[in-house]
């Protein structure tokens, strides 16, 4: 096939990209959307600050322009994310304790509620682990309010949309270290107790290439039962086209990769300012990322 979705479809998977709301009126944009894609994730417009302002008032309206646009043409929707350190509403990071695990628990209830039926797959944790040798929980205010806060979150998404795929999402685990094995163990640690988790979300925010052992952690993931997916792929440096290869190749080559997601469109979309990690330039030309990934395709 001749587009990134249509060529992913072909293979049993899809392929995504990260999208910002306010950028539905540009039609160059909108045009490669359109036409490549067939998943999308609201960059932004999901997570906690957006969608729950002030305490108990929910604000939908800027996620469901990205959701309406999608399911309308047929694009699937992962959803991003119920809960983060980061991009938390004011009201929300001065909280702690009990009172804040009842808004956690009251915010997974009421958005994956809302959403339900309409999303193929939640992040509804992410970035929980810490970076470095340990291997353990991130400090943080979710953190502080006790270990349990990952499966309550799961087993709460679970009750309120039976029927989306459930993940666990983080970034420098694309190889295997500590952090992802960290990760790897409490995956293990839910399936043993019937926590219920389907799938694991690898960022995949790359410099010049995949760690060699990408493939290698996608499948001991795979091997545990959940699927994976490849969740914000961006690749910078003078190695991008190779490497963009390398990660579709190593998806295609696990049978429970479910996907790709690139985190956004044109260069000039990006979070990685002046990096130029993405599949289309400026001016929404592709690049060879782009040639490299249809032919791994
Ligand atoms: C980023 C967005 O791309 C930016 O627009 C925003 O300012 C900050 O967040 N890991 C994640 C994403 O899970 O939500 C982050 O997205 C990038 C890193």
């Amino acid at each position: 096939a001749s587009t990134l979705g249509a060529s992913a479809a072909e293979k049993g998977r899809y392929f995504g990209a990260a999208i910002a709301a306010g950028r539905l009126g540009d039609s160059t944009y909108v045009g490669i959307l359109n036409r490549e894609f067939n998943s999308v994730t609201p960059e932004n417009e999901m997570k906690w600050s957006y969608t729950e302002p002030q305490q108990g008032s929910f604000s939908y309206g800027s996620a469901d322009r990205i959701v309406n646009h999608a399911r309308s043409l047929g694009k699937t929707v992962r959803g991003h994310t119920l809960l983060w350190h980061a991009q938390q509403p004011g009201w929300a990071q001065n909280m702690s304790g009990s009172a804040l695990r009842n808004a956690m628990n009251n915010h997974v209830t009421q958005v994956a509620t809302y959403y339900r039926g309409k999303i193929h797959s939640w992040d509804v944790v992410n970035e929980a682990f810490a970076d470095g040798g340990g291997g353990g929980r991130r400090d943080s205010n979710l953190q502080r309010t006790g270990n349990d806060w990952i499966e309550v979150a799961f087993r709460l998404a679970r009750a309120a949309d039976p029927n989306a795929k459930l993940c666990y999402n983080d970034y420098n685990t694309d190889g295997v270290n500590a952090k992802s094995t960290g990760i790897y163990n409490m995956v293990r640690d839910f399936k043993s107790r019937g926590v219920p988790i389907d799938c694991v979300g690898f960022q995949s925010h790359l410099t010049n290439s995949a760690p060699s052992d990408y493939q290698a952690n996608l499948q001991r993931f795979a091997d545990l039962g959940v699927d994976v997916q490849i969740t914000e792929l961006d690749i910078s440096g003078s190695n991008q086209a190779n490497a963009y290869a390398a990660v579709t190749r190593a998806c295609l080559a696990v049978t429970r990769c479910n996907g790709i997601t690139v985190w956004g469109i044109r260069d000039s979309d990006s979070w990685r300012t002046g990096q130029n990690p993405l599949l289309f330039d400026g001016n929404g030309n592709k690049k060879a990322a782009y040639d490299a990934v249809l032919n791994a395709l």
